[in-house]
């Protein structure tokens, strides 16, 4: 039976908010955490090179086709998709893009909350100046103690979901975009006084040598992987948040001077939000390194290099107390505007279904709680409680970046090259540069399925093939961890505060 789902979810109140909105989904722990440390991990400025590459071939055709997918559905990624389908005179199964994308939304919003709870956390006790001077076991004493402790991680779990839920029950307007409109401001003022902080440090000119000096001989067919892969989790790719936010974009937009109306390109929209995406991450990186290297330490810490290295660097610097504060509110924000967008999809899918708002952010926002206690006890009481990937907590972030995100944007890339009706695609998208439309649909067709087949392809074969230690796998007790050498190259040699920040990072 035909359904029709009217939009009853409002649209943004201009591009700008939308490219806010969207950005602000993109920027998260994804720059901030991920990006430094798999850069730190594979060899700096080739893998930034690569990473460039990779949001460029990729990333923005894709995120062009989910943001045009969204719009042409006007609905949640489920209704959209199904609506699109149906336009297409397609099966409405293709809905099953939605739902894939819906699931692997709320498998990473249950364990997203509970690391960027962690910022919260940071915060704190930067401001109680607990990293002031502290040595690197100390300084690693507070991580770990913070993973021992489920009472702690459930608190700052339930902290965060609540700030992320409480956002999504207020809709798109009171809620999403208000919230948008004061964090990312935040976020970008914060970067910029962080990264003029560390260009006052000895080490800046270091950092910036490690993040762009292109060493190709570092370049691995491991490093291409991870670069693709993070290409799309860090423009919020293949799950449907995009997608959801792309059906708040209104097609026409009154322009201010001549008050007529104009059409709002996608094309140009994706490309802003991309382009400032990238800044924010390399950005992140010259707000990080310069403080790694003025204090000896080592780049390459792995996820430990948010929660242990900077914290440390910060205590050994002047003002280092503000700052690290400042840096961990600056965390806990973009993390706050990205957790909404995965909290965004199933709740509109509800309310479409004739859900209340705020009933259905708190049952969403209960359920990935309850989910999200699984990655919080993964740290301590079910540490060695292992099977598959590792924790629970591996399985499940294995399975949704790793499986469920590029599948996802294989289907989308898909649907919008191959199934969607090729008209449609172009109306929607209306490109005035045609030749630039051609080269996206060809990308699309083409190349983007190739190399998500590729990563896809790659990874399970790195993890499951013969002879190989899974890549993800349980990690190595603690105990036989060894400490990261200090690289000597980098770092002053006899420098003593030379930490030992373990490679297993986040996972221990
Ligand atoms: N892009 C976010 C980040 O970089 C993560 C994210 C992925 C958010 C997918 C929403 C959807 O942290």
């Amino acid at each position: 039976m035909k359904q029709e789902f009217k939009p009853v979810h409002g649209m943004w109140a201009s591009r700008w908010v939308f490219i806010l909105a969207a950005t602000g989904s993109a920027v998260g722990l994804g720059n901030i955490w991920k990006f430094p440390y798999i850069t730190g991990e594979y060899g700096g400025g080739a893998c930034v090179l690569l990473y460039l590459v990779c949001i460029a071939v990729v990333g923005i055709p894709i995120m062009v086709a989910e943001v045009m997918l969204g719009r042409k559905g006007g609905l949640s990624p489920i209704h959209s998709m199904q609506r699109v389908a149906q336009q297409s005179k397609v099966t409405r199964r293709w809905g099953v893009i939605g739902y894939l994308g819906a699931l692997s939304g709320f498998l990473l919003l249950s364990f997203y909350t509970v690391i960027a709870g962690w910022s919260l956390y940071y915060v704190w006790e930067g401001a109680s100046g607990v990293f002031q001077g502290a040595s690197a076991e100390q300084v690693q004493a507070v991580f770990a103690d913070l993973k021992a402790s489920p009472w702690m991680m459930l608190l700052c779990h339930t902290l965060f979901m609540a700030m992320t839920m409480g956002v999504v029950a207020r809709g798109v307007n009171r809620g999403l975009e208000k919230a948008v409109e004061i964090l990312m401001p935040v976020l970008f003022v914060l970067l910029i006084v962080l990264v003029g902080y560390a260009a006052t440090t000895s080490g800046f000119a270091d950092g910036m040598r490690f993040l762009f000096a292109f060493d190709f001989s570092k370049l691995s067919g491991e490093a291409v992987v991870v670069a693709l892969g993070h290409s799309f989790f860090t423009l919020s790719l293949g799950l449907g948040a995009i997608m959801a936010y792309g059906a708040y974009m209104p097609h026409q937009i009154k322009d201010s001077k001549t008050g007529k109306a104009k059409p709002v390109s996608i094309g140009s929209t994706v490309l802003v939000i991309a382009v400032i995406d990238t800044l924010v991450a390399l950005a992140a990186g010259m707000a990080i390194f310069p403080l790694v290297f003025s204090n000896g330490l080592e780049p390459s810490a792995g996820p430990g290099l948010m929660f242990e290295s900077l914290p440390l660097a910060f205590g050994q610097l002047p003002g280092g107390a503000l700052f690290s504060c400042l840096f961990f509110i600056l965390v806990a924000c973009a993390a706050w505007s990205s957790s909404i967008s995965l909290g965004e999809p199933l709740v509109a899918w509800l309310v479409e279904r004739g859900w209340k708002r705020w009933r259905a952010s708190l049952l969403i926002g209960a359920l990935a709680w309850v989910l999200g206690i699984g990655t919080v006890l993964s740290f301590n009481i079910w540490k060695d409680d292992t099977f598959l990937m590792g924790t629970f907590f591996d399985n499940i972030e294995f399975i949704s970046t790793n499986i469920m995100l590029p599948l996802g944007g294989l289907l989308i890339a898909i649907f919008a090259g191959w199934i969607m009706k090729e008209t449609q695609a172009r109306k929607e998208l209306a490109m005035k540069n045609f030749k630039v439309y051609m080269l996206w649909r060809a990308v699309v067709r083409i190349f983007s399925p190739a190399a998500v087949i590729f990563l896809f392809g790659w990874s399970m074969w790195s993890t499951f093939g013969p002879d190989e230690e899974p890549a993800k796998g349980p990690p190595a007790p603690v105990e036989q961890q060894q400490p990261a050498p200090a690289r000597a190259a980098d770092a002053p040699a006899d420098d003593a505060r030379v930490p030992a920040v373990s490679e297993g990072g986040v996972n221990e």
